[in-house]
């Protein structure tokens, strides 16, 4: 099967309410955890490869590596950027074969995201590429930030339909109280379920995207800080939480920092255990392995796509 758009998968999550999961990739061994773990769940996927990871692993051989995967399994996978910074980033990667590009205008004030969101939406189209966008700012919510403040960093609905309806973007990344990495809460862990459903209500056929969602997996941190690590404190967003999320209108959810710490663990295991060991493959395969196995478990028991092809 050919690269595809996320146009169909996320119209069958919109009427399924289920989530598609959208894991960052960095080189072969991620790829194929991802992809192995996704066919085994007969599941779509989408694979988000940001502008520092194609700096480093380069946007021919990130290509190429998912055309072997292509080759190898039969299921629906989309190449997204994931938090385009500029134009010419989405630019090289429509050229370069992405089916999705992400253009990140968050940082920027109201209208000069909406210009830039809609030029990149033009350059896009016409070539059948799909464009998500962002409308609000995803900082971690620090605890002496005030209502107002922290209010403010939340997508405003009306907004929302403003931004899509002037920038005619497919689907529209929201800040509901995630954050990227691996500290996200300092107590609970809570999301603005009543400002999703007010975005919802204003656009509903919009596609919307969770980003900062990893769970932080308690387990994976352990494992790590057992084996020689320091990540003291780590917290995501719990599994019960991201599946009330797909099933209450987030079609696309961002996972990053699970397979980091995935892939970390199993690699600190190894050499905490043998320090003999210098044979990559020694290492790669356990965290190859572990890789797969969040992958299977997030998209069977959190974001619900199993069998959703
Ligand atoms: O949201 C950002 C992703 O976690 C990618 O991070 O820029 O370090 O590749 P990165
Ligand atoms: P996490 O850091 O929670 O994995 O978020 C990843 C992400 O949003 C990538 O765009
Ligand atoms: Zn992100």
């Amino acid at each position: 099967m050919p690269l595809v758009t996320t146009k169909k998968m996320f119209e069958k999550s919109m009427k399924e309410h289920f989530a598609i999961g959208a894991f960052n990739v960095n080189n072969m061994e991620i790829i194929q955890g991802i992809v192995d773990g996704a066919a085994k769940q007969n599941s779509p996927v989408i694979l988000q490869a940001s502008s520092s990871a194609i700096k480093y692993a380069r946007i021919n051989y990130l290509k190429k590596l998912v055309e072997a995967a292509l080759e190898e399994h039969n299921i629906p996978i989309a190449l997204h950027l994931d938090h385009g910074p500029d134009f010419e980033t989405c630019k090289a990667c429509i050229d370069g074969g992405f089916t999705s590009v992400m253009i990140d205008g968050s940082k920027y004030d109201f209208e000069e995201n909406i210009t830039l969101t809609r030029k990149v939406v033009d350059y896009a189209h016409d070539k059948g590429i799909v464009v998500e966008a962002e409308l609000g700012k995803l900082a971690g919510i620090e605890d002496d930030v005030n209502v107002a403040t922290e209010e403010a960093m939340y997508t405003d609905p009306d907004q929302a339909k403003e931004f899509v309806e002037r920038t005619g973007c497919d689907s529209l990344a929201i800040a509901i109280g995630t954050s990227h990495g691996a500290y996200k809460f300092k107590g609970d862990a809570k999301l603005r379920f009543d400002i999703l459903e007010k975005i919802k209500e204003k656009i509903p056929n919009t596609p919307i995207v969770l980003h900062g969602a990893s769970t932080v997996i308690p387990e994976l941190v352990e494992m790590c800080n057992q084996h020689g690590g320091n990540i003291p404190g780590a917290k995501g967003v719990p599994d019960e939480i991201l599946h009330q999320a797909s099933l209450s209108g987030v079609s696309k959810i961002n996972v990053d920092t699970d397979l980091r710490l995935a892939m970390t663990a199993q690699i600190r295991k190894v050499f905490s255990e043998d320090p003999s060991v210098f044979d990559p493959r020694k290492y790669l395969t356990p965290a190859r392995d572990e890789i797969q196995k969040t992958v299977e478990f997030k998209i069977k028991n959190v974001f619900g796509s199993s069998n959703k092809i």
